[in-house]
This record gives structure tokens, C-alpha cells and sequence, in this order.
């Protein structure tokens, strides 16, 4: 290669290009240099090229030229790394550098290529900082969907509170006289140790029941996030059990379980689950309550769908929609009850999304609503 084509192609670089002699001192420097570092080639050839370093690697850099020609031993030679470059007026930028030795000269030459990454570097912080926005908005909207939540769980909870304060009594009443009856027959002479022992057995179980009420009430009110987690549907329909039966019997109403034998898993938060059952069995509840003749039914069942998913429906034999809220009943705020918060759908449609399902509404088979919730099926693919 003539030295001419040369000249013309380091002149042609975007990139500077500057050659130095075994000292470190500058033998030429092409134009993107001279841009580059504010000098011109005149003033830069005959010096030492750690000029164009900050302090620190200035007084360093004699040195790493030296060690090279002992040992051989290279550290940027043939690699490019990120260093800080010094410009004329003394302001510092990162720049990309990489270092070859020219070979065949004796003393030896290195040649080295050094690119701004100042813009690169802004692009880098300013998509790094956008990323980071993102992530405080999802964390913002994940904490204020928690704390709707857990409102929304008191608010339930407030609702339900005369049903479930009756089916905690209940167990009480029954332990109370039970423990009367075991005073009674440990009394008698002999004493009664057959019926007493039954009794015993009553105590035990109604202790037991109403321990689960309370077990599945401190469930529901614990706000925590929850992981997400492969469940059986079925499992949780069966644990929200006695608060839907409590919340039931305070409206004289009956209440079917139908229960698919076998369920695949979803992945869920068991709690956003039973908080989304519970408001779909209030709504149900507060319809059948129009029915004149009395006979109030709820059906709540569990299925596989067509196309796979998992459903868990809540059926009820009230009037059915109301025709004008039909179109935006799952919005917030949109209610038909005098006291009505109209948040109990919207909750329930957010919950259905966030687990990657929807809330869906049909017509029931007796003239009532059917709210139906689709969940995806659990697979290794979304596993959470
Ligand atoms: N099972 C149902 N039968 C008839 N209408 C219902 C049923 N569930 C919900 N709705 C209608 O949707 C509206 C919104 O329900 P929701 O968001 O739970 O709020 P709220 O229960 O506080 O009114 C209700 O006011 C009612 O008009
Ligand atoms: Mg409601």
C-alpha cells in the first residue's frame, strides 16, 4: 500500500486515528484527531500523547508502554475498551479505544483508533432512564392496585360482617351447650363417660368449624402481595366455602356447589381469586333478593371451557341485567343499588386481567345473570 493511499484513507476516518513511537510521542494524527481533540496535527506530533489523557492515566501511561516492550504482555493492545479522553481546553469524554502494533518497525509503533461515545453514552443513560420511569409506573400502578384491593377486601369483609358474625356465633352457642351437657354427664352417678365422650366430639368440631371461618377471614383481610402460584380453582371455591354459606343463610338463600371432578391448574393469587368470588356471590346475593316468591338460588360451578381455559361461574336466578347499565356495569362507579359502590365488577374484570383471563356475562338458565370468569390454563410456558 502506497504511503499516499494511506495518508488519504487515514484523513478519510470518522474515527480519530493517531500513531505513536515507542516513547508515546505523537508521530501523526489525522483529521478526525485534530476535530476531535481541539489540536491541530502541528501541535500534537513531537508530544507525548498521554496529553490527551485526564490525570491519573497521564502519568501512568509512559508506564504501560514500557511494561509492553519488557514483557510483551499487552492489556488494551488488540482489545477496544472504554476510556475517558482529554480535550484541549481540558473537558473530558468517554471515548471507545482500540491499539494495534504496526508491525516491522523497529522501534516498535502503535496506532490507536478513538471513537466519541459521548452521544452513545447519553443514549445509554437516557433509554436506561426510561426504563427505569417504566418500571416506577408499573411499581406505582402494582401498589395502588394493592391498595384498591385491600379496600375493596374491607369493604366486602364490612358487608358480610352480620353473616359471618352469625356463623362464628353459631359454633359458639353449640360449644356452649355441649360443654353443659359434658357437666351434666360427668355428674350422674356412674357418670355418662359414652356421652360424654360424643360430646367431647361435638366440641372438637364445631371448635374446628368455626377456627376455619376465621382462618379463611384472616386470609381475605391480609393485604400482602401474594406470589403467584399453580392452584387448583376448586381448591379455592372449597375454602371460600363457609364465608359464601354464612354471607347466604343472612339472605335465606341456597346455595349450590357444582364442582368440576377435575380441574387443570391456573396460576393465580388465591386471594384476588376468592375476593373476585366473593363479589360476584354479593351481587348475586343482593338480586335474588327481588324475588318475591322466596326461593333464592345461586349456583356457583367450576368447568373446563371449549378452548381449554378454566371457568368459575356464578349463577343466580334474580331479575337478570338491568338493560341501562348492561353496557358500562364494569366500569367503576356504575351502579344500580341506592347504596352501591359499583366497584365490586370493576375489581373483579381487573383481577381477571391482571391473571391473563377475562370476566365474561351471560344470561343465566333461570332468567338470572351468569358472571363467569375464563382463567388460562397453568402451563411450563407461564409458569409465574
Ligand atoms: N348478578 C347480577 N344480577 C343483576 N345485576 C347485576 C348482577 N351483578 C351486577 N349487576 C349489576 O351491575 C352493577 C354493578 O355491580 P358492582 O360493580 O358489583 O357494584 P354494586 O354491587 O356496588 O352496584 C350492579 O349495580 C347491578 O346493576
Ligand atoms: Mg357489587
Amino acid at each position: 500500500m502506497g504511503s499516499q493511499y494511506a495518508l488519504a484513507l487515514l484523513e478519510a476516518a470518522t474515527d480519530a486515528v493517531i500513531v505513536i513511537d515507542h516513547r508515546g510521542l505523537v508521530e501523526t494524527a489525522n483529521a478526525a484527531a485534530e476535530r476531535l481533540f481541539g489540536y491541530s496535527s502541528a501541535e500534537l506530533v513531537g508530544r507525548n500523547v498521554s496529553l490527551l489523557m485526564p490525570a491519573g492515566d497521564r502519568e501512568r501511561h509512559d508506564g504501560y508502554i514500557a511494561r509492553y516492550l519488557e514483557t510483551g504482555v499487552t492489556h488494551v493492545i488488540g482489545r477496544g475498551r472504554e476510556v475517558e479522553a482529554r480535550r484541549r481546553d481540558g473537558s473530558c469524554f468517554p471515548a471507545g479505544l482500540s491499539v494495534g502494533r504496526i508491525t516491522g518497525t523497529d522501534p516498535p509503533r502503535f496506532v490507536g483508533f478513538i471513537r466519541d461515545l459521548t452521544e452513545y453514552r447519553q443514549a445509554l443513560l437516557a433509554l436506561q432512564a426510561d426504563r427505569d420511569r417504566a418500571r416506577e409506573r408499573e411499581a406505582d400502578a402494582h401498589r395502588s392496585q394493592a391498595r384498591l384491593l385491600a379496600v375493596s377486601r374491607m369493604a366486602t369483609m364490612g358487608e358480610m360482617a352480620a353473616g359471618i358474625a352469625h356463623e362464628i356465633n353459631q359454633p359458639l352457642t353449640a360449644i356452649s351447650n355441649y360443654a353443659h351437657a359434658c357437666q351434666r354427664f360427668a355428674a350422674s352417678q356412674p357418670p355418662n363417660m359414652e356421652d360424654l365422650q360424643d360430646c367431647m366430639n361435638e366440641i372438637a368440631n364445631e371448635t374446628q368449624r368455626a377456627a376455619e371461618i376465621i382462618r379463611e377471614l384472616r386470609n381475605l383481610v391480609r393485604s400482602r402481595m401474594e406470589e403467584r402460584w399453580a392452584r387448583d380453582l376448586n381448591d379455592i371455591v372449597r375454602q371460600t366455602r363457609p364465608l359464601i354459606l354464612a354471607d347466604a343463610r343472612t339472605h335465606q338463600t341456597n346455595v349450590h356447589f357444582d364442582i368440576s371432578a377435575e380441574l387443570p391448574l391456573v396460576a393465580v393469587e388465591a386471594v384476588q381469586i376468592q375476593q373476585l368470588l366473593l363479589n360476584l356471590t354479593r351481587n348475586a346475593l343482593e338480586a335474588v333478593e327481588a324475588r318475591a316468591d322466596g326461593n333464592r338460588e345461586i349456583r356457583i360451578a367450576t368447568s373446563v371451557a371449549v378452548d381449554g381455559d378454566v371457568e368459575l361461574s356464578v349463577m343466580d336466578n334474580g331479575p337478570g341485567i338491568d338493560p341501562t347499565v348492561e353496557q358500562e356495569m364494569f366500569e367503576p362507579f356504575v351502579s344500580t343499588k341506592p347504596a352501591g359502590t359499583g366497584l365490586g365488577l370493576a375489581i373483579s374484570r381487573t383481577i381477571a386481567q391482571s391473571h391473563g383471563g377475562q370476566l365474561l356475562v351471560r344470561p343465566g338458565d333461570s332468567g338470572g345473570a351468569c358472571f363467569a370468569l375464563r382463567l388460562p390454563r397453568h402451563s411450563e410456558a407461564t409458569r409465574p
